[in-house]
């Protein structure tokens, strides 16, 4: 047994996701918890939203309501949506506790003391119309490079120049429009990440072996241009303010930090979160601090989050100079993309995580999400793809398995497990090749290779189906009773099986499949593959009932629907 600490990348307050969010980060993490807590693991799953920064400003104030109202709803309906896929976190946090402000201000009181910190008057754009600094994308203006008329002051999006924004030509807040801007005097805290490069690179070449390739490539691409200075404090209202007793100058002119400096904090700040509702039984600090190999700490991500986790946040890690918990392993994801176009929030493009589980519940979503998760590529949601996959491997492969194999044993012998014969050779085999696929489904989750490990698990419900294809106990009822009893035996003990290894992707349906047996939920134990090779656990005489269908088919009307609600077609 290993002590597991799991996080996802922390989603932004600002909006419901989609399920591209969904499968790149938490749904993954949810999963692969699940998995080591049923192998026995002590597992701690850490997520929060990411509350901080100008869009939430900026969405507070289009709905009309203060900052902390409007991420305290925005909070709870994220959650809401979380709760209906299932996603088991241990504590779903936000960061803008006051333990993430607590610990923030530590983090930079430290790395002021050890030298990291610098304060440095820059130039930025101030708004008068809009009563603020604009930070660089807020200010939009035309391309001097391409003549592109929308280009934002952080990268122009047609011709994807980096931009300054006193680039542009005809500057004008992106908030309000005004052109009336100017360019003002402010001081900020710089972290001097360029005196932490030698450290990181140091600690990023102990690891990266061990990471997955994109996230490998990604880190070292960084690194290999060099970590630059950077500002982590802005002039916003909302924030963690910058501690008084170390900057009282810029505490007074009401400066906090960051977004994306507080942002990774959280996971510490949301662990502590998590053992303040609960002190006498929680201990924060034996998942943080100075739990070098005791602790295994895995994070899920997309892509373009990697940069920050890989580098940016071990910079700030390693110049707190104290011994927290750095990451062990870096699971990064592509991108899923709709009909090969993107999925867009601002834009509307795409299935919104709480539009699919109006549509169909969360079972459906999650099975076919990581079957195709973006692992070694970005991968194409397509409605064609999404119903067949759902009729072909849930409808037909497991639900259809079950129903036929418990309707069928209740009809000729009854609501208990019928006994039979001694297995023979056909059990034997069977026996084989689930043991062998399930050792392999264990492989590719110890691996976190998922889209492998749905294979591995599609292809233990395709075992099922084969034997009873092959034993045919519709037949074998009308001259052996006892050789058709066998094989509804040993179908009903795949059930069983199914319902422990299905569940980190399915838990519902697990669940309603364990239910079907009258059994005490603790039987519902992991089997190691020499366990399950006698596909006997479960006895004769056990009661069991007839769940209803566990996956109802998609008909070419739904799919029509769909297409027609969402929209269809490539970009
Ligand atoms: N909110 C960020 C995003 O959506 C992710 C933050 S991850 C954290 O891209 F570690 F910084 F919290
Ligand atoms: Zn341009």
């Amino acid at each position: 047994m290993a002590r597991h600490l799991i996080t996802s990348a922390l989603p932004y307050i600002n909006g419901i996701k989609h399920l591209g969010n969904m499968v790149g980060s938490m749904l993954p993490a949810d999963v692969y918890s699940r998995y080591l807590r049923q192998r026995g693991h002590d597992v701690l799953y850490i997520c929060a939203t990411d509350e901080h920064g100008t869009p939430a400003e900026l969405a507070a104030k289009e709905r009309g309501l203060p900052v902390d109202e409007f991420c305290a709803q925005a909070h709870d309906a994220q959650k809401a949506v979380y709760d209906g896929f299932a996603l088991a976190f241990d504590y779903f946090g936000r960061s803008s506790s006051a333990e993430n402000r607590d610990i923030t201000q530590h983090f930079a009181r430290r790395l002021n003391e050890n030298g990291f910190i610098e304060e440095r008057a820059i130039r930025q754009v101030y708004s008068p119309a809009d009563g603020r600094f604009l930070p660089d994308r807020y200010v939009e203006g035309t391309c001097p490079h391409c003549g592109y008329d929308k280009a934002r002051g952080d990268q122009c999006e047609n011709c994807t120049r980096v931009l300054d924004p006193t680039d542009l030509i005809d500057p004008r807040s992106a908030i309000s429009g005004s052109t009336d801007l100017e360019v003002r005097e402010t001081k900020h805290l710089f972290l001097l990440q360029s005196k932490l490069q030698h450290e990181v690179e140091e600690w990023v070449a102990r690891h990266e072996d061990d990471w997955p390739q994109l996230a490998a490539s990604i880190a070292r691409k960084w690194l290999n241009e060099g970590l630059h200075d950077r500002a982590i404090t802005r002039d916003l209202d909302w924030g963690v303010p910058v501690p008084a007793d170390t900057w009282p100058e810029l505490a007074a002119e009401g400066k906090v930090f960051y977004v994306w400096f507080d942002a990774p904090i959280e996971y510490i700040g949301a662990t502590k979160e998590w053992a303040d509702q609960d002190p006498d039984h929680r201990d924060w600090k034996s998942w943080w601090y100075d739990v070098d190999t005791a602790v295994r700490y895995t994070e899920f991500m997309a892509k373009d989050n990697v940069p920050f986790h890989t580098v940016m946040f071990p910079a700030t890690e390693l110049g707190v100079r104290e011994p927290w918990k750095k990451v062990d392993y870096v699971k990064a994801f592509n991108w899923l993309t709709y009909y090969g176009g993107k999925f867009s929030t601002s834009q509307k493009r795409g299935v919104f995580t709480d539009q699919a589980l109006e549509i169909l519940p969360a079972d459906y979503w999650r099975y076919f999400l990581i079957a195709n998760a973006p692992e070694s590529d970005d991968s194409s949601f397509t409605w064609e793809h999404f119903t067949a996959t759902v009729n072909k491997d849930l409808a037909d492969t497991l639900g259809n398995f079950v129903n036929r194999v418990l309707s069928f044993s209740k009809k000729r012998f009854g609501e208990e497990v019928p006994a039979g014969g001694e297995p023979g050779e056909a059990e034997a085999g069977l026996g084989e090749e689930i043991a062998r696929l399930l050792a392999e489904y264990e492989g590719h989750m110890e691996a976190l290779q998922f889209r492998k490990a749905a294979a591995s698990l599609r292809a233990l419900w395709s075992a099922g189906n084969s034997y009873l294809e092959e034993k045919a106990p519709w037949l074998e009822i009308k001259t052996d009773q006892e050789a058709a009893a066998l094989t509804l035996r040993t179908a009903m003990n795949l059930i069983h099986l199914y319902a422990v290894v299905s569940e980190p992707f399915i838990p519902a349906s697990a669940k309603t499949m364990r239910e079907a047996f009258a059994l005490p939920d603790d039987t519902a134990t992991w089997s190691t593959p020499d366990e399950a090779r006698s596909l006997t656990k479960l006895a004769p005489g056990i009661p069991f009932t007839v769940p209803p269908v566990l996956f109802a088919k998609l008909t070419d009307d739904d799919l029509e629907t769909y297409k027609e609600r969402f929209g269809g077609e490539a970009a």
